[in-house]
Order: structure tokens, then C-alpha cells, then sequence
């Protein structure tokens, strides 16, 4: 039984009230859809539900691209007549300027999901296995089993962190590839930097090792490191995924990146089966060249994650604490039935990830949105 403490204080602390007080103006970012709810205040304690259903549950940029991406999406329909090979350099040099990386190593895919899949294919090219922590998300892994390797799948430990330790055990001469999620999705935990760098410089001797920082302008954890300083220093058989979807809120445009030793991007690049359209070409490079919104973005999130994660922890409630824009909370009910109350009252939550059935994947919305969730989380289960 969790403890339950009185969370009313909470529920009307100071910067909720603040909030009510007024939708903000969001820079570069078109104010979106007022949600209608500020006004019932929390002073009164009673937040009205929303018309129109909150989407907790896929882990999207509830803000939104930028408003220069914005600009650049509605400039770009006028060339909707044109390949893109011509931007292909463009994107490559900005991309590898930021990160101090030569274009050379840079494969640009639709969206990073094109990457991972192609992780997967290369992986399953040759008759062996791929190891990969559980739960884990589902795209690589998925795409390397589709095409015959046989995915060997780690438990997270007793933390549901990922396990170096029992990876590296898992690992047999077959195999061909290592998936590492970092931060891991669902459970948005990070692996320490220096035993992940050690791991993936042992590792990738013999193998490929697939690091996917899908979330990485979201981490805020001194812990944490990318692992592109190894692609940067000329490893081989490394590859790290970036994405356009999470912090630039492009996830419909679908852009994303590769970063690997040049002789690995070509490998890469020649199996690309899609190619970024022009929309989603010049909105990333728009977005790219965007900072004042994706840090907004990322104190809003952290604001959505203070609010959500704050409830949880004064009502003793077992969550991971997210080092990303979603959090994975042990609810104590089936996620079927948890679903389907939430439904009810215009919230829609994360999926099931079996085995974790009496937990919940919450991706953050906006934190007058995550408010409204814990009112009716309260509501619920308080
Ligand atoms: C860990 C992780 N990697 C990759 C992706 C795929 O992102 P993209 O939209 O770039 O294909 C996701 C999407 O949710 C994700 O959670």
C-alpha cells in the first residue's frame, strides 16, 4: 500500500495560481488553441475538463515547431515541385557544424525511426542475434527481428535501469548489434556516461553498437553524456541517433539523423529506403538554426515534469524520474482499466508496455495540461 498524504496545498500552490492567471505568450511559437480550462481556477479548485482530448501519450512536443519553422513550412509548399537532393549538403554541414562532427558522418533519415530501422537491417544482413535492454523502444529491434536476427532481450535491473553488466553477459559471438537507449523509453532512465563509454568502446570492437539519443536536449543529468564524441573521434561500428521530432516538435515532418564513422554513414546512406521531403527538410533547418524555441521548450517541459512528478513524490507514488519529456509511474492498476478512466476524462495516456502492466507512460503536456492530470489523477486514485 503507497502512503497517501494530503496533496490539496500542492494543488494550489502559488505558481498554479499564477498560471491561471493568463495563457502565456509563448516566443517564436504561435499561441496554441486555448485550452479553456485556466479560468475555473485553481483557486476554486477545480480545473473544467477540457473539449478536446490531451495527448499524454506519445511522447510529442505539445508546443508545436518554431514560428521560423512555421515560416519556413509555408514557404516550402511553393517548392513542393522539387527533389531535395539540393539541401541534402546543406543540412549535413548545419547539422555537423553544431556538432562538430565532418558531413561525412551524417545520414539523414525520415525521420531517426529510417535509422534505427536501418541499424537493423545492416544488424540482420548476416544470420545472427542483436541484444537489446527490455523494455526498450520497439523500432530497431522490431525491424532487425522482421528481417531475421533473433533479438535477445535484457531485462532493465531492480531499478529499471538499463543493465550494462547483463548485456555485455548476453552478448554471444552471433551477435551483431547492441541497442542502447539513452535515455530509455519507456522508462526514461540514463546509463552513467563513463560505463557507457566503456561499454560501447569494448563492445563495438566486434560489433556495432546503436546509441539512440532521441531525447537528449531534454536531459538535464550531470551523469548523463552523448556518445558522439567516440563517432567524432573516428570510431568504427558506432552509430548515435538524433531526431527532429522530440525538442523541434517536427515528429509529423519526420527528420532525423545518423552520426557513425564515414565508411558506416555510407553503408547507411545506401540503404535508405525513404528521403526527407521538402517541408520537412526546410522546417529542420529552420528549427536547427532555432535555439530561443527549443529552450523554451525545454523549461516548459521541466515546468510540465516539476509539476507531475512533484504530485507523485508528496503522494509517495513509485515514478522514474525522467531524465526526458515523459514519465513512467506505477499507477497499482491494470493500464487497460487506467486508460480508459483517463479517456473519460479527455486525457489519453501511454500505451501498455507488458510486463509493467500496473504502470503508466505519461508523456508531459503543457504544465497547465499536467495540472488538469493531476486534479483528475487525484480525482481517480488520490
Ligand atoms: C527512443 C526513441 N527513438 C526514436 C524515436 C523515433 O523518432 P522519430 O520520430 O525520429 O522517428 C522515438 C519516438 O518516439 C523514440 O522514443
Amino acid at each position: 500500500m503507497k502512503s497517501r498524504i494530503s496533496r490539496r496545498n500542492f494543488l494550489l500552490g502559488s505558481s498554479a495560481v499564477v498560471a491561471a492567471g493568463a495563457m502565456q505568450g509563448i516566443p517564436g511559437t504561435p499561441l496554441s488553441p486555448p485550452l479553456n480550462l485556466m479560468k475555473s481556477a485553481f483557486g476554486q479548485g477545480n480545473i473544467a475538463m477540457p473539449d478536446t482530448m490531451i495527448r499524454m501519450n506519445s511522447n510529442e512536443n505539445p508546443w508545436g515547431p518554431s514560428r521560423a519553422a512555421l515560416r519556413a513550412i509555408n514557404a516550402a509548399v511553393e517548392e513542393a515541385n522539387l527533389y531535395t537532393y539540393f539541401l541534402s549538403g546543406e543540412i549535413s554541414e548545419l547539422i555537423g557544424s553544431q556538432q562538430n562532427i565532418a558531413p561525412e558522418h551524417i545520414s539523414v533519415g525520415a525521420g531517426s525511426s529510417e535509422i534505427l530501422k536501418l541499424g537493423g537491417l545492416l544488424a540482420s544482413m548476416n544470420e545472427g542475434s542483436i541484444v537489446v535492454p527490455d523494455p526498450t523502444f520497439e523500432d530497431l529491434p522490431r525491424y532487425a527481428g522482421a528481417n531475421g536476427s533473433e533479438v535477445i532481450r535484457v531485462p532493465v535491473n531492480d531499478n529499471l535501469e538499463t543493465d550494462l553488466e547483463a548485456m555485455a553477459s548476453a552478448v554471444r559471438r552471433d551477435t551483431k548489434l547492441i541497442y542502447i537507449c539513452n535515455p530509455n523509453n519507456p522508462i526514461p532512465s540514463i546509463v552513467e556516461k563513463n560505463a557507457l563509454r566503456d561499454f560501447v568502446l569494448e563492445m563495438s570492437r566486434d560489433r556495432m553498437v546503436f546509441v539512440d539519443e532521441a531525447y537528449h536536449e531534454f536531459v538535464d543529468d550531470p551523469e548523463y553524456g552523448t556518445m558522439m564524441g567516440l563517432v567524432r573521434d573516428g570510431h568504427q561500428n558506432i552509430i548515435v541517433a538524433r531526431t527532429a521530432s522530440k525538442i523541434h516538435g517536427l515528429a509529423g515532418l519526420r527528420v532525423g539523423f545518423g552520426f557513425s564513422h564515414p565508411d558506416l554513414a555510407a553503408e547507411i546512406n545506401r540503404r535508405m529506403t525513404g528521403t526527407v521531403n521538402i517541408i520537412g527538410m526546410r522546417a529542420a533547418l529552420a528549427s536547427y538554426r532555432d535555439m530561443e524555441h527549443s529552450n523554451f521548450v525545454l523549461r516548459k517541459n521541466k515546468e510540465a515534469l516539476d509539476i507531475t512528478q512533484g504530485y507523485f513524490r508528496e503522494a509517495g507514488i513509485r515514478h522514474i524520474n525522467s531524465a526526458a519529456n515523459f514519465t513512467f509511474v506505477e499507477t497499482g492498476h491494470d493500464i487497460d482499466e487506467v486508460q480508459a478512466r483517463f479517456m473519460e476524462h479527455n486525457i489519453r495516456v501511454g500505451r501498455p508496455f507488458p510486463p509493467y502492466r500496473n504502470w503508466m507512460r505519461l508523456s508531459m503536456a503543457k504544465p497547465d495540461e499536467m495540472r488538469y492530470f493531476v486534479q483528475t489523477y487525484e480525482k481517480l486514485y488520490g
